[in-house]
């Protein structure tokens, strides 16, 4: 059961008479450019997220599990965005100022425009930007608000979207942008209403593993700008530090001369980045044997399995098969097939890849590799990191492939794949 407020500002017939100040349709071409009213962020992995900066008068939601480095990431946005904002207003209903200083220290951020509250009382909130009237503004975390007028505690479905609708009806009209933290259940939505992400202008979640040193921030809604783009940071002992060539960094501990290792050569938004998937397969002890993903889904995992078994043949039955991509990035793109299977084929037969080689491909439930897209970007991208062969679907024209001077080897089905890559 969800308590609901009811409004009392609604109501009235459908026919009334048009209220004062009510908007009129304009014509769109009337209206200014779409560039107008951005501020760009001087941190570029966020900067593109974005959809290339700040909106004024946007509301951005910043989502992910607890201590992946939200306030870290807001923190170093709100100092690189001082000096062309102005002011920010950076409120903690979470922290104590004299926490935020300790954190800020370690980020080597300060600054005369950068203003601390520590406060959880939304209304307060409000009356304190109204008075400072910030360039940004900044509330750590949306859970952990409240307004007076609802009873129910902070966190709850009716405190979070009463607190939202409020930032909202306050930053609109004056053009200010608002940055809000929210955690993520353990189910993996933003914690209190769905309706919470249909509210703001745009979603941004901070994923990876707390305790590995990569983290991505990906859009998941964005009014102003494509929701593919993701930023990749690497948390370090002075905060989230940008990671410019993610590739390279992905790569970094490789040992390509070991059995269950692949590159895959993803694309996010318009960036090609490759990361290694590893498999690992021993014989199940007892009972059903065991599959398990980790940054790849681990129902797409079994159904390669499956495809594995019936259409290569290999005895994966008793095998318990455990699949990673190292580095913390999810990969949900269907190109990941391919290196999948190898990895877990190479890692069954204990038989290396060739060196230098990478692999796309989607897998059918026939054993068929069928073509992806931006295939060029992706080739380009393994040649510039030094890769020297690449297998890909036939179905691909041979023209596409032929230019990123990679030696090129086509495969029909996921039988042929495996066979040029093990030898
Ligand atoms: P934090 O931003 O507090 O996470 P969230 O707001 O998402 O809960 O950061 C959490 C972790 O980041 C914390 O466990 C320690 C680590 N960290 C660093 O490694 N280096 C740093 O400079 C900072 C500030 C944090
Ligand atoms: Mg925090």
């Amino acid at each position: 059961m969800v308590e609901t407020i009811e409004d009392r500002r609604s109501g009235g017939g459908a026919a009334a008479a048009r209220p004062r100040g009510a908007a009129r349709p304009q014509p769109l071409s009337s209206l200014g450019g779409s560039q107008a009213g951005r501020v760009h962020v001087p941190i570029e992995e966020l900067d593109r997220v974005l959809g290339g900066g700040l909106v004024q008068g946007s509301l951005v939601l910043v989502g992910g599990d607890p201590g992946i480095g939200k306030s870290t990431l807001v923190l170093q946005a709100a100092a690189s965005l001082a000096p062309s904002v102005g002011r920010v207003l950076y409120v903690s209903a979470e922290e104590s100022a004299q926490q935020i200083k300790l954190r800020a220290d370690r980020l080597g951020v300060n600054g005369d425009d950068l203003w601390v509250l520590s406060e959880t009382d939304l209304t307060q909130v409000l009356a304190t930007a109204e008075e400072q009237r910030p360039g940004l503004l900044i509330v750590d975390s949306i859970q952990t608000v409240a307004v007076e007028e609802i009873s129910s505690a902070a966190g709850s479905v009716s405190q979070v979207r009463e607190c939202t609708a409020r930032l909202m009806e306050w930053a609109k009209p004056r053009g200010i942008p608002v940055m809000i933290i929210g955690h993520v259940t353990k189910e993996g939505t933003i914690a209190g209403p769905r309706v919470l992400e249909h509210m703001v202008d745009a979603v941004l979640y901070l994923e990876g593993d707390r305790h590995h040193q990569y983290r991505i921030l990906r859009a998941v809604k964005n009014r102003f700008g494509s929701t593919d783009e993701v930023g990749v940071f690497e948390m370090a002992d002075a905060g989230l530090r940008e990671v410019r060539n993610p590739s390279e960094a992905f790569l970094e501990e490789r040992d390509g001369a070991a059995a269950g290792s692949t590159v895959a050569v993803t694309v996010e938004g318009t960036r090609p980045i490759l990361v290694e998937v590893q498999a690992l397969t021993t014989s199940t002890a007892y009972g059903m044997p065991r599959r398990s993903a980790n940054g790849f889904d681990t129902n797409r995992l079994q159904l390669l399995v499956a495809v594995l078994q019936k259409r290569v043949g290999l005895g994966l039955g008793t095998q318990d098969i455990y699949a990673n991509v190292v580095g913390g990035l999810r990969i949900a793109e269907p190109a990941a097939d391919l290196p999948v299977a190898l990895a877990v084929a190479s890692s069954f037969r204990d038989q290396p890849l060739q060196p230098g080689t990478v692999a796309i491909g989607e897998i059918g439930l026939a054993g068929e590799l069928r073509s992806i897209g931006q295939v060029e970007r992706r080739l380009q991208e393994a040649a510039r990191l030094g890769f020297t062969r690449a297998i890909l679907p036939a179905a691909i024209p041979r023209t596409d492939a032929m230019r990123s001077g990679l030696q090129i080897t086509r495969a029909a089905s996921v039988a042929e794949a495996i066979d040029a890559a093990l030898g």
